[in-house]
């Protein structure tokens, strides 16, 4: 386990915005900073991180909280691997307490299989620059390629032994389980006979954004074997091919940096590429891109470039995969190499500048480039034409952009010599099409539907829960300041005539609150709000000030997002502004003393409307003895007037 002052450490030393800013391309909006949400598919930037406050708040799919639960939500890591990432990040040594057979049981299955991941890695790695057989033929291959060391150990690249076993071996030895190494595909075990699929290999692990291993991809040395060139792990619950690209744990900074991602085809064009400088490039290794994949990079910028070989055979197939990423809205350009040359070869043979230069000149927009492409396939064959203009506009159709539609069809006009006419009513044709295919996939939205009427007491219930939401937000936000408030005293002087008496006095405000809920008895009704009330109160009970970073630490999951939620909700209405004017505008000119009383008075309103509804429903329904009865409409007469009396103190703060 990892110690409590550890924990305090990496708390006081993270900082969320630096954090997250490596996972998604933040920019300043005012105090704050702003992105695309991660959890969700969206382009209008709803993702908001607090430097001051230090949390985070994703308003698109209501994700929330500090830099710790950013971890566990988008990495998928566990409370201690997220501490874990931290401290490493931070360079804060990590004090562990002892373990107890508990603990180490609790070690999930995940956790072990990246554990192992994590050594073979180095066995590769050992293998590769420490053995004979590895430098022989492992690390002269490398070479050979151009890598150089420095290179090799950034993409930790290893060698695999030309042996059944002899990495299997080493990781039994270790303790790791059979049934393990099998399951991360390091092994194979066929016939009660076990051996290491990626033998006589030279080793590319690949990685997760966060910079875990995932799994492997191995490239055969020997010309002659029948062998497949490369190997890759096989699919595990750690490695899910759809969702990774390799070189993006490298690359990552780079593309947010520079605003663009390289896409090339595999291993060696990432790693030449990256050694030339060219470091913001990924690719897919060998698999058709897909949406996940193309997520990944669109958090860190909206533009992509294709690096295409030169003599390309599948270039026509290629371009089909690339309507997958016009529909996630991204900009794609393409750039193809002189003819014989790959990404790996030209960046192997050029100079950074030169490459920058051959870029500059070489790349075009995609849709221009295929329009282009297909023109000159069918400027012989007029028949063609339709099926080319119309596979042109099937890519426009995926830009979910109405204004760059527009611009896609003229220029294609132009280019394909054709009226913008026919192209804008081919594009009707396709979006038709796609809308009700679409609408098909849906049956269970119609866009009529006859709405029940919801019951009045759903109504009531969120009355109730927006002001207990409410009362967390004026404990978070001003708990701890010291307010004037006005208690009213009403009482009757000697000649019998009510009056009434006004007194000032200060409290703090959790103070305020807290006493008069109390007063009330008033409880709250969501039992997560009322959870949070009760710690939150017990901190100012404590200490006096409620450090929201600490206090953060010690909730749930489920409770850090209310939290933050709350704390964040400013920022919702910088969004969208047309709501703050609309609702927050009184608030936000209200005195704080003035808005607590407010709040409690509401509250108490509140509560006694449902008490009397409650009591009037109970009347009817029942049969009563007469006795109770009058008992009831007398308490029910009672509370009547004392709602009169609230509404008369609401009017006095108001
Ligand atoms: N690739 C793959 N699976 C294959 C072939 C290729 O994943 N069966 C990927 C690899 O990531 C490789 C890239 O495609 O880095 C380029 O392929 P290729 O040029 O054939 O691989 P190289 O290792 O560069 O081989 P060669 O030295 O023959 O060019
Ligand atoms: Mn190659």
């Amino acid at each position: 386990m990892i110690s409590r002052t550890t924990i305090d450490k990496v708390f006081e030393t993270a900082l969320v915005e630096e954090v997250i800013g490596e996972f998604i391309q933040l920019r300043r909006s005012g105090s704050n900073l702003k992105g695309l949400s991660p959890f969700t598919d969206e382009r209008t930037p709803s993702f908001m991180v607090s430097p001051a406050k230090q949390i985070w708040k994703d308003f698109s799919s209501g994700k929330g909280g500090n830099v710790v639960s950013f971890l566990m939500e988008h990495e998928h890591f566990t409370y201690p691997e997220a501490i874990r990432y931290l401290a490493k990040k931070y360079g804060i040594e990590i004090e562990e307490t002892e373990q107890t057979a508990e603990d180490k049981e609790r070690v999930n299955e995940r956790e072990s299989l990246f554990l192992i991941n994590e050594f073979a890695k180095s066995f590769f790695q050992n293998t590769l620059h420490s053995t004979e057989e590895g430098k022989a033929i492992g690390l002269s291959y490398f070479k050979e390629r151009g890598f150089t060391l420095e290179t090799m150990q950034t993409f930790e690249l290893g060698y695999s032994p030309e042996k059944w076993e002899a990495f299997t071996e080493k990781a039994i030895k270790k303790g790791y389980s059979v049934e393990n190494l099998e399951k991360v595909g390091l092994t194979i075990v066929k016939n009660e006979k076990q051996f290491d699929r990626f033998r006589g290999r030279v080793i590319f692990p690949i990685k997760s954004m966060s910079g875990r291993t995932l799994g492997f991809g191995g490239r055969i040395l020997s010309t002659t074997a029948k062998a497949a060139k490369y190997l890759n792990s096989p699919e595990s619950i750690i490695y899910d091919k759809s969702k990774i690209l390799y070189g993006l744990y490298t690359a990552k900074q780079s593309i947010a940096k520079e605003d663009n991602c390289y896409l090339v085809e595999g291993y060696t064009d990432v790693i030449q590429m990256y050694q030339r400088g060219i470091t913001n490039v990924v690719s897919s290794s060998g698999t058709a891109l897909t949406a996940d994949q193309i997520r990944l990079i669109s958090r860190l910028t909206k533009n992509v470039t294709l690096l295409f070989d030169g003599d390309d055979a599948g270039l026509r197939a290629a371009i089909r995969g690339v309507d997958i990423i016009l529909e996630q809205g991204m900009n794609v350009q393409i750039c193809t190499f002189p003819k014989g040359e790959d990404p790996d070869s030209f960046a192997r043979n050029n100079s950074l500048e030169a490459i920058h230069e051959y870029f500059k000149e070489n790349s075009k927009d995609f849709i221009a480039f295929k329009a282009s492409l297909l023109a000159e396939d069918v400027r012989s064959n007029p028949i063609q034409r339709a099926e080319v203009i119309r596979e042109v506009v099937e890519s426009i159709a995926k830009i979910p952009d109405l204004i760059k539609q527009e611009l896609y069809v003229q220029d294609t006009a132009r280019t394909l010599d054709i009226s913008e006419d026919v192209l804008f009513s081919t594009l009707a044709q396709i979006n038709q099409a796609n809308k009700r295919r679409s609408s098909r996939r849906a049956p269970e939205q119609p866009t009529m539907q006859l709405v029940e009427k919801e019951p009045e007491t759903a109504q009531k219930v969120d009355a109730q829960q927006i002001l207990e939401r409410k009362i967390l937000e004026i404990l978070l936000l001003y708990g701890d300041k010291e307010e004037t408030f006005e208690e009213v005293f009403e009482f009757y002087n000697e000649k019998g005539e009510k009056e009434e008496q006004k007194e000032k006095y200060t409290s703090k405000v959790y103070r305020k609150v807290y006493l008069d809920l109390q007063e009330d008895e008033i409880e709250f009704t969501n039992s997560l709000f009322k959870t949070l009330y009760e710690k939150i109160i017990e901190q100012y009970n404590q200490k006096e000030e409620l450090r929201i970073q600490q206090f953060l630490q010690e909730l749930s999951a489920e409770q850090t997002a209310v939290i933050s939620d709350i704390m964040m909700e400013e920022e919702r209405y910088v969004l969208h502004d047309w709501q703050r004017a609309e609702i927050y505008v009184k608030d936000k000119h209200m005195g704080i003393a003035q808005l607590v009383e407010e709040t409690i008075l509401s509250l108490r309103a509140n509560l006694l409307n449902k008490k009397i509804a409650e009591m009037a429903t109970a009347l009817q329904k029942a049969e009563l003895e007469e006795e109770v009865i009058q008992q009831q409409l007398s308490s029910i007469k009672d509370y009547l007037q004392l709602k009169t009396l609230l509404a008369s103190s609401l009017d006095r703060v108001l």
